[in-house]
């Protein structure tokens, strides 16, 4: 009889933002007039720049041509786009990343739990609560947890709270933890942080031998100059992150599917015989085996997000996002709800207002405002009491929920 992976039963529900839809799609059908608007999940609405749409175009018709044709392409990407992101999003910021170790993939999303295949079994694994749920679930697929209890927390992770009160920045840990997730700017409060404290995390992870992981999918809505935008502006990092950065939120690639991954070839840890092996190595052979590549078409439109026009267009898409969260603040704030994040970041994050459980506030805002955002519970115990708002929509849109948001929730 075949069995199954066990660990696949300890997941509580399905994951947050297939959850959220089925209630939306049950909330949809028996109100089929409401004229809903969608700040859920973090999906782009507006469209692909001009500049990848013709190089994607471009890329076609390369493949109706004998001479231009490509089959499969190298698993770790094409080596043109990875000498661009190489030179243009870290040795431009002074970051030591060359080409060979990028790894191009289809996403942040994907490369965050699948980097789990090349690491051991033994380790302790720290995430920040609230966090991104699929560093949390994949941990729980791949049987790095134990079971979860009544507050939501799976037993064997070590949960960093982040809170109004440390500013969404996890405190380092007093104990010693093998691997670290970190996301900045943060998916899902919109807190950045300093080099000052990732400089901390680094010192903490070569002190004791850790990984960390660094998500930085978000990094293009910084606008300020002095925050970091990769953890490879920090000395030493390179012996001790793993970087993931993604064109879906920048250059609007949710559907189109583009992302990368770095691991510096100086980064190693411990086989169980006792000996350092370059993870780098690992997680090519991981790449070679399970994975294909992504598209050439797709590579050819990413590859256009470093052209003159294509980053003009990038600026201007992401300026736009930022707006619409600068709308959001300025009418929450207005009509008295506390408000974080939001300024180097898509996503608001909002205290629920009268004290309402984040599910709660979910339901009431769907019912009376037709509007749809993210419970915080949905992200870890301590988002409790939050609730998550996304900028990724049309200014139209924007603003009509704005306007019934603080209609029917002045406080
Ligand atoms: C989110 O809403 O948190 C994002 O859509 C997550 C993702 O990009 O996978």
């Amino acid at each position: 009889m075949a069995t199954i992976n066990d660990n696949y039963l300890k997941l509580k529900a399905g994951y947050l933002f297939p959850e959220i839809a089925r209630r939306v799609n049950t909330f949809a059908e028996a109100n089929p007039d409401a004229d809903m608007i969608k700040l859920g999940i973090g999906d782009v609405t507006e469209p692909l720049p001009e500049a990848c749409r013709t190089a994607m175009i471009q890329a076609v018709e390369d493949m109706g041509n004998r001479d231009s044709f490509r089959g499969y392409g190298p698993e770790q990407g094409y080596p043109w786009l990875r000498e661009k992101i190489a030179t243009q999003d870290f040795q431009a910021r002074g970051c030591q990343v060359d080409a060979s170790e990028i790894f191009i993939s289809d996403g942040s999303k994907c490369d965050t739990g699948n980097i789990l295949d090349i690491f051991g079994k033994n380790n302790k694994i720290a995430v920040t609560d609230p966090v991104y749920p699929v560093y949390v679930d994949t941990n729980v697929m791949a049987g790095n947890t134990g079971e979860v209890n009544e507050k939501g927390e799976f037993e064997g992770l070590v949960y960093l709270p982040i809170s109004a009160e440390n500013n969404f920045t996890a405190d380092i840990p007093s104990q010693k933890v093998d691997l670290i997730y970190l996301c900045f700017p943060n998916n899902p409060t919109g807190a950045t942080t300093t080099k000052e404290n990732l400089k901390a995390w680094v010192d903490y992870a070569k002190a004791n031998g850790s990984i960390i992981f660094f998500d930085a999918a978000y990094e293009s809505f910084i606008t300020d100059e002095s925050l970091p935008h990769s953890i490879y502006e920090i000395e030493g990092a390179r012996d001790c992150a793993i970087e993931f950065r993604s064109f879906s939120k920048n250059a609007g690639f949710t559907g189109t599917r583009c992302a990368l991954t770095v691991v510096p070839k100086t980064l190693t840890a411990k086989a169980s015989d006792g000996s350092d092996v370059e993870l780098w190595k690992l997680w090519n052979r991981r790449q070679s085996t399970k994975f294909n590549g992504v598209s050439y078409v797709v590579q050819r439109g990413a590859e256009a997000v470093y052209s003159e026009a294509g980053k003009a267009q990038v600026k201007a898409l992401v300026s736009f996002y930022l707006e619409n969260a600068k709308i959001i603040r300025q009418k929450l704030t207005e009509a008295g709800l506390s408000v974080y994040g939001g300024v180097h970041a898509p996503y608001i994050w909002v205290k629920t207002p009268n004290g309402l459980s984040s599910w709660d506030f979910f339901d009431k805002l769907l019912q009376t405002c037709y509007v749809v955002g993210t419970p915080g519970s949905g992200f870890g115990a301590a988002g409790e009491g939050y609730f998550r708002i996304s900028a990724f929509n049309s200014r139209e849109n924007v603003e009509e929920a704005m306007k019934r948001i603080t209609q029917k929730f002045k406080v």
